[in-house]
């Protein structure tokens, strides 16, 4: 479990980088002529930035400038060539490069144990739904659109909103013929088309809040936003107020969407609404499954959401669910059954912030969505404790809270508070003040949506305006509209539940991280951008963070690939998405693979993996019984009699189960514990091909394989291997994680291999 203090640091991490780019200084230039050109022959090469560990302080330019042409020489061909490759040398705020790069090279240096991250240099322009271009799937990238528009998506969710351009349906025909749903024409909700198939929604309970309609319309937006990141068409000129202004789309734009609307307002998600939507889905003909909805930790066969999605799988539907937004704590990721492919959260490099110019001209930062423009050039600020309506409210005006303060101190003034509960900046408002400015030593990484002009800012600059408050009698400040910053990615979000994995030691769990900050998408007009009382902003689109918003990025990939390979088992589709993922660092994310998986979505290069790991439903039996699940336990998860366990070939291994990755839970610090896993892997790439293990393994730790080469002679064709994992006994307990790589020329096929010994705990998830 992450002490505070990790905590802390886990946000420092975050914000040495955080910024602005114009105030990373450029200590060296070097461009010339030569290295713009294609240096040999028809290498497609790009410019990437290189990320390297922090450089001792005291370190000069000059050694620094050394070190980078040391790091790029290594995998140059000569010295000159890497000299001629870099273009900027980055030794101030963060020790860097940019140079330009093949692919390989790129892939050469981000194994280097020195090198922290490297990413592809982006060209900016003014996007929306930035987050499938950063996932590097663009408008140029391969798509096979007459399979996709025969590909099925299901979204279990709060419904839709028809009329949204999202989910026009220009250019496409009828519905494909295995389609069995329907879409419904409610008197309140019309507008399904040939983008919307399928519309249904499920309420069981006779509650009904007044402010919800019964019918698949969605008046929360949730379901809206979600669908339109997995599936929407591409609408240009999309933004909040001008922010994020771009052209959004979906990741599979001309796949259909049918609806599942689950969700209710007050109410929530019932398991049974989840289950009959489940069963719907399946039925009607979905091909993947997205469903942003989180649910208790309990053992996979009482949960709806593992239940529904074993049933989903048999019929050879994958379903792609979210991690919960519990973190940072440990052991807090929900939906975690290994037939699920499990979503953690993460940053796609921009952020939204606002300045604040204080009266004394000091400038500072703050994250959030404000809306607004100034109408003045500064207003009276004061301190929320220094408004309070008398001395007993005292403690809670520090604070902001309803009915603690004075509207005649609050009118006409930008109020300085502590974040305890979110809504400050109505209370501030609905008392007449002008503004509020939040600090908190949390929820840095993301942008909360404002209903009055407003910003949060941490405990540093927290601190920097109560100084100014207390060093003069006349204060004030201005509180300026949100602008788009970019800063380094990715990272986990904060909030993204982690590992371990609380229903089963043997598997690793989040599997995946996809964007899911400020991500923008559509949004329905029923609602205001806060959801609160009072807020009169409307918007076609709007941002919104959470595992919620990364889950339909990976059910859009799902799609995308099942548009290349229809025949493909959901094992196969999961197993092509986590092993091409792109590696993420553990420096910048001390949670590492608890926090990631394996690492950041990369849906062009899970079109085509190579290998694959593929299971079926008796793979996912022996697992259980291996977990020591009782044959009553699957009789229900299966929906059939008893299965017995005994009678079953038992699967072997640490695991019994052919996972796309490895967790090994030692049960002692003292002794050597030893864990083999059995893995078998499919050829889907090249029918003739080798393969050649590349392992990595942390100190203390080793790692061996066998067969260290695997050579396939024909499609489809398996081999199998097995991994040994030895532990030493270790004073400080803790253990880094490892790898085990698979390549050949053309792909390379990446499994993470983590050792856990934090004490799993069964945690109590609520509905996310
Ligand atoms: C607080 O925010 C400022 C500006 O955004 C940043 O420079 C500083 O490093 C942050 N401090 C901490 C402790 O995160
Ligand atoms: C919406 O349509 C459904 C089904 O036709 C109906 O039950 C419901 O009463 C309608 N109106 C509202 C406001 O929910
Ligand atoms: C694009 O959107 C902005 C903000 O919503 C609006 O002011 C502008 O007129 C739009 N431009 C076009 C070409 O539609
Ligand atoms: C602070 O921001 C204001 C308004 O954008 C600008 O005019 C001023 O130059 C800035 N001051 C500093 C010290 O950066």
């Amino acid at each position: 479990m992450p002490s505070l203090l990790a905590l802390q640091r886990y946000y420092a991490g975050i914000f040495e980088f955080k910024g602005y780019p114009m105030h990373f200084l450029l200590v060296l230039l070097i461009i010339t002529f030569t290295c713009l050109l294609p240096a040999n022959g028809n290498v497609h090469k790009d410019f990437y930035i290189v990320f390297l560990k922090d450089h001792h302080p005291l370190t000069t330019g000059r050694s620094i400038l050394e070190t980078h042409l040391g790091v790029l020489s290594s995998i140059k061909e000569s010295e000159q060539d890497a000299s001629e490759s870099l273009v900027y040398s980055y030794t101030r705020s963060f020790n860097a490069f940019a140079a330009k790069l093949s692919e390989d090279e790129a892939k050469k240096l981000s194994d280097m144990d020195e090198v922290v991250s490297v990413f592809p240099n982006q060209y900016r322009k003014l996007h929306t739904t930035k987050s499938w271009e950063f996932l590097g799937l663009t408008p140029d990238s391969k798509r096979n659109l007459e399979v996709e528009s025969d590909v099925i998506v299901g979204l279990l969710d709060t419904g839709i909103t028809p009329q949204s351009e999202s989910f026009k349906d220009d250019g496409l025909g009828p519905p494909p013929a295995i389609w069995k749903g329907s879409c419904k024409h409610f008197a309140n909700f019309t507008g399904c088309n040939n983008k919307l198939i399928g519309a249904k929604y499920f309420k069981l309970d006779k509650g009904h809040n007044p402010n919800d309609i019964l019918s698949p319309v969605d008046v929360d937006g949730h379901g809206t936003h979600t669908s339109s990141t997995l599936a929407g068409r591409l609408v240009p000129n999309a933004s909040v107020f001008g922010l994020g202004q771009g052209t959004a789309r979906g990741g599979v734009p001309s796949a259909r969407l049918a609806i599942y609307k689950v969700c209710w307002a007050n109410s929530g998600c019932a398991d049974m609404d989840i289950l009959a939507a489940f069963d719907a889905a399946i039925s009607d003909g979905v091909d993947i499954i997205s469903i942003s909805i989180g649910g208790e930790t309990s053992r996979y066969t009482k949960d709806s959401i593992a239940v529904g999605a074993f049933r989903a799988m048999r019929k050879g539907i994958l379903t792609v669910a979210s991690a919960g937004n519990d973190g940072p704590m440990s052991s807090t990721v929900v939906n975690h059954a290994p037939w699920i492919l499990t979503v953690a959260a993460s940053g796609i490099g921009r952020q939204l912030r606002s300045k604040v110019v204080l009266g004394n001209g000091v400038n500072i930062s703050g994250i959030g969505v404000n809306t607004f423009e100034p109408t003045k050039k500064s207003y009276p600020l004061a301190s929320g404790v220094d408004l309070s309506m008398n001395s007993e409210t005292k403690e809670q005006s520090r604070y902001c809270l309803d009915n603690s303060m004075d509207p005649s101190k609050v009118k006409g003034k930008i109020v300085y508070c502590k974040l305890q509960a979110w809504g400050a900046d109505s209370v501030i408002k609905s008392l007449g003040g002008i503004g509020t400015v939040i600090e908190s030593d949390m929820f840095q990484d993301v942008a909360q949506i404002y209903m009055a002009p407003a910003t949060m800012v941490n405990t540093t600059i927290g601190k920097k305006i109560n100084d100014y408050l207390h060093s003069t009698k006349s204060t004030s400040a201005v509180i300026y509209k949100s602008e788009v910053i970019e800063i380094r990615s990715p990272f986990t979000a904060s909030f993204s539940s982690r590992g371990p994995n609380p229903g089963s030691q043997h598997l690793l769990k989040p599997d995946i991280s996809a964007p899911g900050i400020d991500i923008l998408a559509s949004y329905t007009p029923l609602n205001s951008l806060t959801g609160l009382k009072g807020d009169t902003q409307h918007s076609k689109f709007t941002f919104m963070s959470g595992t919620s918003m990364s889950c339909p990025h990976v059910g859009g990939a799902a799609a995308y690939v099942k548009s290349f390979h229809p025949e493909w088992s959901p094992a196969a589709i999961k197993s092509a998405i986590m092993t091409t993922a792109t590696k993420m660092s553990s420096r910048v994310d001390k949670d590492a693979e608890f926090a990631y998986g394996s690492g950041q979505l990369n849906p062009t290069r899970a079109r085509s993996p190579g290998l694959i790991y593929d299971l079926d439903e008796t793979s996912y039996i022996q697992f259980l019984c291996h977990e020591g699940y009782k044959e009553s336990e699957l009789a229900a998860l299966l929906g059939q009699g008893p299965i017995n366990c005994s009678k079953l070939i038992p699967a072997n291994g640490e695991d019994a189960l052919n996972y796309p990755t490895m967790q090994l839970s030692l049960k002692s610090d003292h002794e050597t514990t030893i864990g083999v896993f059995q893995r078998t892997v499919t050829n889907v790439g090249a029918p003739v091909s080798v393969y050649n293990a590349t392992v990595k393994a942390p100190s203390g730790v080793e790692i061996v394989v066998k067969p260290t080469s695997l050579s396939f002679t024909r499609a489809l064709q398996k081999r199998r291997f097995k991994v040994v994992v030895t532990v030493k006994p270790k004073q400080d307990g803790v253990f880094g994680s490892g790898s085990l790589t698979w390549r050949s020329f053309h792909h390379s096929v990446r499994s993470p291999i983590v050792i856990s010994n934090e004490l799993v705990v069964t945690g109590t998830a609520s509905k996310l």
